[in-house]
């Protein structure tokens, strides 16, 4: 049975979320398709992770069997949040931007879980290739020839990290300007507002029941 790592960052609950919607929506779908599968969920706004210290960076240059106790622990939310994701056969993650980049909570697990030697840097990166969809919910909009589009740090930071640096199969779902319906600078593009998350919730619900036709034997 498949596993799907899900990951949510918005600060906001779903009532008030633009991605949190859409990252449920492929879940939903995923689950639909596989009822009996794993789905390991992290929730970065309720249940923040503390950042990378010192510490917990160090150890992850020293073999496992090596370690000492102290490096044992500090290494032990890297090795679980490593291992999470290593498990995983699909990862999803719910990626709103917040001052052009991404959330800070969502930076810090990328800090414990980017592990050189083990999951970045090295000739088999331990997650290497799993399909992983990115909904990247943005107030504005930043698409190509767009006045903003050099402000966008999330698309382009996240195909660096999650692909580059961890060599994962990054796709991006895009629900953007959404702010239109509550800042009246932006009531001109609430038709193509509504138009983008309707079909980022389309796009959610297709790529989810593409990537489950993968697992089912
Ligand atoms: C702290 C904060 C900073 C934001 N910064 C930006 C920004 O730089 N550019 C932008 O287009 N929208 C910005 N927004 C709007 C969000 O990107 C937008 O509301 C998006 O839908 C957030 O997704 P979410 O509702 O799932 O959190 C910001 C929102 C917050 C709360």
């Amino acid at each position: 049975m498949p596993t799907l790592l899900h990951i949510d960052s918005s600060m906001h609950p779903t009532e008030g979320s633009a991605s949190r919607p859409v990252t449920n929506a492929f879940r939903k779908e995923w689950e639909t398709q596989h009822p009996d599968g794993t789905v390991i969920y992290r929730d970065l706004a309720t249940d923040p992770l503390p950042h990378l210290d010192a510490a917990a960076f160090a150890a992850g240059f020293v073999s496992p069997d090596e370690r000492s106790p102290e490096q044992r622990a500090a290494f032990a939310l890297r090795d679980t949040l490593a291992a999470e994701l290593e498990q995983a056969d699909v990862v999803l993650i719910g990626a709103p931007m917040y001052n052009f980049t991404i959330p800070s909570t969502l930076k810090a697990w990328l800090d414990h879980v980017i592990i050189i030697g083990r999951t970045s840097l090295t000739e088999a990166p331990s997650a290497a290739g799993t399909p992983t969809v990115v909904v990247a919910s943005r107030g504005g909009g930043y698409g190509p020839g767009t006045p903003r589009e050099s402000f966008e740090f999330v698309t382009n930071y996240l195909g660096k990290t999650l692909d580059g640096a961890l060599g994962l199969d990054v796709d991006f779902i895009v629900p953007e300007l959404t702010m239109a319906r509550t800042n009246p600078a932006m009531a001109d593009l609430i038709e193509l507002a509504d138009a983008s998350k309707a079909k980022a919730h389309e796009d959610a619900v297709s790529k989810a029941k593409e990537l489950a036709a993968r697992f089912t034997a």
